[in-house]
């Protein structure tokens, strides 16, 4: 954090001096080798639908330039790009066919370093998404393999296999895709006969590597190298747990948990890989690696942290956990319990590109999460009056906890899942592959609203030639980051303000938690101690709750009611008396006005 505030002024103080932001991107560094993910703000782009700068309806890096600023106002540390390399976009950028470049679509790799730089200048770190555990059928590697045939070099970066029963014509073994249907596919020989199947955990577009080759681990750590010297600080590592499979290729049991004796998740090989991994990207000051790790065993996750692995995982147990009181508190406390003895930060996610939108699921009557029970949950009914006020709740739960924060575009806007996309204008492979019967992720991706109040709501710029990629809600004219610009009550000026004072106050810079007592359905917790203290208290109960005598009032998630705090509703105050303010300064009741009005 500290550096992140260096970098920043840093950088304002060469913009004042008329550095260029070519100037900067041509220097290809990053600002300092301390950990400053430790308790950065991290906000998650997916480039698709952040902001379209040519008109084609599809969201690119010209139109991530241009909204830099934006960024900047949030108060964000850094970003995590989705893919942006190219694809057949059989997976939005999942499949990737040039680990090295950046698809047309989305723009050029001159753009991608000059965006660096240009992030770097505003004191913004960049993390981008490595996808280690397949390719695309359309990586040179993989027509190679199906070119090459069967007994290959080229096949062994594959899992290539006959197949069983007569003729081969049954899959290898059971194993079925995470997107639906079996997790092979066979492939067509030149001579038109079928030949080998191949293993695909996702779509059939998305083959799975090899990483019992050499080859492939040398091309993944040439790949790491590529962007750490590109100038990017850290790196999103997707389906983690997933690279390393049983070479015997064994059918797994239906009710096969995660872990070294399961055929392809969680195995113990999979340590070495991002051991190699750690020590490339300690050898490039302040870079670092963060894991997209589900697993349900804590003690399994531990293993992908710590020094000489990674330097943090996704927290997906909190992503799913209901809103909830003792729920939550669990989490959080089993969260600190297993990061803490690893020196490791922790991390808090509420929402990302494959979950449902925090404020749908808050308004629903089950406010918990899973990914494969998606069709439940979009089968309940949705308040999204109460889903807002929820989540605005939890966004400032969240922001006082220590570790790292990451938002998804359009959390700070308060979209909600739109769970009405047509059919024929879906896009998410788990829609087609389930024939229909999850909806898939689309609901969470759709183009952000930016200002005006018709479609494209400033996604592309005016004049267009194509409309948005998925359609957006008319209603998200609320919504638009220019509307909530100007609204004081918005969740836009929320999330600006909370990350703002996250950033500023030294009791929100490197101090644990502690829990204070508090009524059921409450949560407390203060970090820091005397006059620069904060007191976090959500109220998660049905009714309102008085709170303690306090200095002032830093920020609330919504209106207090006659000194109450009232119920979905989260408050951060200064509890030591005439302590200073989040600036350092002193604070006095204006302080309070930054709030909800
Ligand atoms: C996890 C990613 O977050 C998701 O979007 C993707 O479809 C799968 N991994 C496969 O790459
Ligand atoms: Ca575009």
């Amino acid at each position: 954090m500290r550096a992140a505030r260096a970098a920043r002024t840093a950088a304002a103080n060469q913009q004042k001096a008329g550095f260029t932001v070519h100037e900067q991107a041509s220097s290809r560094t990053t600002a300092s080798s301390d950990s400053w993910w430790a308790s950065a703000a991290i906000y998650q782009l997916y480039v698709r639908s952040f902001a379209d700068g040519n008109g084609d309806g599809i969201g690119d890096l010209a139109g991530v330039r241009a909204r830099l600023p934006y960024l900047g106002k949030l108060g964000i540390d850094a970003i995590w790009f989705n893919p942006w390399y190219p694809s057949p976009m059989a997976d939005a950028g999942y499949d990737i066919s040039d680990y090295r470049s950046i698809d047309p679509v989305f723009g050029t790799l001159d753009e991608a370093d000059a965006l660096i730089g240009e992030a770097h200048a505003l004191g913004i770190r960049i993390i981008v998404d490595i996808v280690p555990n397949h390719g695309s059928d359309r990586h040179p590697w993989f027509t190679a393999a199906l070119a090459a045939g069967p007994g290959s070099a080229e096949r062994s970066r594959f899992w290539f296999r006959p197949g069983r029963g007569a003729d081969g014509a049954l899959p290898p073994n059971d194993w079925q895709s995470i997107f639906g249907g079996p997790a092979w596919t066979r492939v067509t020989s030149p001579d038109g006969t079928p030949g080998e199947w191949y293993l695909h955990l996702f779509a059939p577009e998305q083959p799975d590597y090899n990483w019992s080759s050499p080859e492939v681990r040398q091309e993944f750590e040439d790949v790491l190298r590529f962007w750490f010297s590109r100038g990017v600080d850290g790196i999103r590592i997707d389906s983690a747990a997933l690279l390393c499979k049983d070479p015997l290729l064994p059918d797994v049991a239906a009710d096969a948990a995660p872990g070294p004796s399961h055929p392809f998740s969680d195995r113990d090989d999979v340590h070495e890989v991002y051991q190699a991994w750690r020590a490339i990207a300690d050898s490039f000051p302040g870079r670092m690696l963060i894991g997209e790790v589900w697993l349900p065993d804590a003690s399994r996750l531990a293993r992908y942290v710590g020094p000489g692995e990674l330097n943090t995982v996704f927290n997906f147990p909190y992503l799913d956990c209901p809103w909830d009181a003792p729920a939550l508190r669990r989490v959080i406390g089993q969260t600190l319990a297993l990061n803490a003895p690893l020196g490791v930060p922790a991390t808090w996610v509420l929402s990302n590109h494959d979950v449902d939108r925090v404020v749908s699921r808050y308004g629903r009557p089950d406010t918990s999460f899973a990914l494969d029970r998606r069709p439940y949950f979009h089968s309940l009914p949705v308040d999204l009056q109460l889903g807002t006020r929820r989540a605005r709740a939890a966004a400032l739960l969240t922001m006082a906890l220590p570790g790292s924060v990451y938002v998804y575009q359009g959390e700070e806007l308060g979209l909600w899942e739109v769970q009405d996309i047509p059919d024929e204008l879906r896009q998410d492979p788990i829609w087609a592959r389930t024939g229909g019967g999850d909806p898939g992720r689309d609901g969470a991706r759709v183009p952000l609203p930016w200002s005006g109040t018709e479609p494209p709501l400033g996604f592309s710029p005016a004049g267009a030639a194509a409309e948005p990629w998925l359609p957006q809600p008319k209603d998200w004219r609320e919504l638009t980051a220019a509307a909530e610009t100007a609204n004081p009550d918005s969740m836009l000026r929320l999330y600006r303000e909370a990350l703002r004072i996250r950033r500023a106050a030294a009791a929100f810079a490197d101090t644990p938690l502690s829990w204070r007592d508090s009524p059921d359905g409450v949560l407390a917790f203060d970090r820091g101690e005397g006059g620069d203290g904060i007191r976090c208290v959500a109220n998660l109960s049905a009714a309102g709750v008085p709170l303690a005598p306090h200095a002032a009032v830093l920020l609330a998630s919504g209106p207090l009611d006659d000194g109450l705090l009232p119920p979905d509703t989260t408050v951060w105050l200064r509890v030591g008396s005439g302590g200073a303010g989040p600036a350092g300064r002193a604070q006095p009741c204006e302080q309070q006005d930054q709030g909800y009005r």
